[in-house]
């Protein structure tokens, strides 16, 4: 604490272990990123020109608490389209700052101290911070390669407390790659509607998914009242830095969420919602190229794996991610990554960082060209080989 007092909110959040790697990796040289969460493909010219046009008409000034209506509009059309999730764009949807944005600003606005909030094991770490921030505890409902990474709602049900406010979902799930089925999530959504729980239902892979269909639980009208839809531009369009996402919930949630972030950011960027917009109404073929650009590297990242003694990989039905098991190698997920920086330059997260239940595994992001995905594996096939050599 270096003899200054800080919040004992803040003292009890960690610096998530990406970002310790991507920091060590950026100090290297010849490093080749495969621990990042980004697409690597620019924002679509038609986004970019419809923000500058924007800036240069003067949208240039706070936004609608709420979000721009016009893009609140196109999210609640989108949304009937495309999730069958009937939403009223007035009272049912704000925008926010990012999906990060929105899961801080909906945890501030759903859970009290004390409060659990059920998060998946592996799982994207920052629904841990987000919930410690709000003074909830985080409950880890584990999820197991012999699910096909899917969350099981017997074990949902397992982790449900008289406490539990909240049940994230993340489907399709970073660090996995998995997809959890329809009839598992109608399962879930049931269960926390009769507890009395939210279904948090954080979709910001759904279209970048390989096989099968993208399913949204508040499409259920039955349960609607208790699922909270989570969503970004940020993968799909390939839009990380412009920080724009979007919550679709009832309008009492909605109506103390705009409270919340009105004290938090105001509003979202104004160029940025109409970045949006015109990814929203523009052409969709964009994304369609990138999600093919993805299947190609995912079969390389997949077959690169199974090829190397010591892993098994199975072929990720989504996301940007691989989550191969490393354990026939014999070392831990972290001391394996920190080797592999070190003697190949080739960053990678443990799988560790995302939970207990991730130890044994590697995150690999094919979010990065087919030549640097080959590099990588050839650097990786050779290390493993001189860790064999050296142990034997
Ligand atoms: C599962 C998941 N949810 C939310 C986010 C946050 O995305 P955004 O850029 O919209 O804040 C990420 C980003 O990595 C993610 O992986």
């Amino acid at each position: 604490m270096d003899g200054f007092p800080i919040s004992t909110r803040a003292g009890r959040i960690k610096q998530p272990e990406i970002r310790r790697i991507f920091n060590m990796a950026l100090a290297m040289k010849d490093v080749i990123h495969l621990e990042i969460g980004e697409p690597d493909f620019p924002t679509p010219p038609h986004v970019v020109r419809a923000a500058a046009e924007a800036a240069e008409c003067g949208w240039t000034k706070y936004a609608p608490s709420m979000g721009d209506p016009a893009l609140r509009a196109a999210v609640a059309e989108k949304a009937r389209r495309q999730n069958s999730i009937e939403a009223d764009p007035t009272t049912e949807v704000i925008i926010t700052h990012g999906a990060m944005g929105a899961l801080a600003a909906l945890m501030l606005t759903l859970v009290d101290d004390g409060d659990e909030v059920l998060i998946p094991d592996p799982g994207w770490i920052n629904y841990t911070g987000h919930a410690q921030l709000a003074g909830a505890t985080p409950v880890y409902v584990r999820i197991r390669e012999e699910d096909g990474f899917g969350l099981d709602p017997d074990a949902v049900r397992a982790a449900m407390t008289p406490r539990t406010k909240a049940v994230i979902v993340n489907n399709p799930s970073n660090p996995t790659g998995g997809v959890t089925s329809r009839e598992n999530l109608v399962e879930i959504a049931r269960m926390c509607a009769d507890a009395g729980a939210y279904l948090v239902s954080d979709e910001v892979y759904e279209s970048i998914l390989f096989e099968g269909e993208h399913f949204s639980p508040a499409s259920l009208p039955e349960v609607r009242d208790w699922v909270i839809t989570v969503n970004s531009f940020s993968k799909t369009y390939s839009m990380t830095g412009w920080r724009v996402g979007y919550v679709i919930a009832r309008p009492h949630v909605i109506r103390a969420m705009t409270r919340v972030q009105e004290h938090m950011v105001a509003s979202v960027t104004t160029v940025s919602q109409r970045a949006a917009l015109a990814a929203l109404t523009g052409p969709q073929d964009c994304v369609s190229t990138m999600v093919f650009e993805y299947k190609r590297r995912r079969d390389l990242v997949v077959s690169g794996f199974n090829r190397i003694p010591g892993f098994s990989c199975r072929a990720p039905a989504a996301t940007f991610y691989a989550f191969p098991s490393a354990k026939g190698i014999g070392m831990t997920s972290s001391d394996l990554a920190m080797r592999l920086l070190e003697k190949t330059g080739v960053a990678l997260v443990p799988g560790s960082a995302f939970g207990a239940a991730g130890e044994g595994y590697l995150r690999v992001s094919f979010a990065n060209s087919e030549a640097n995905i080959r590099e990588a594996l050839a650097r990786i096939e050779r290390a493993v080989a001189e860790i064999a050599g050296s142990s034997r």
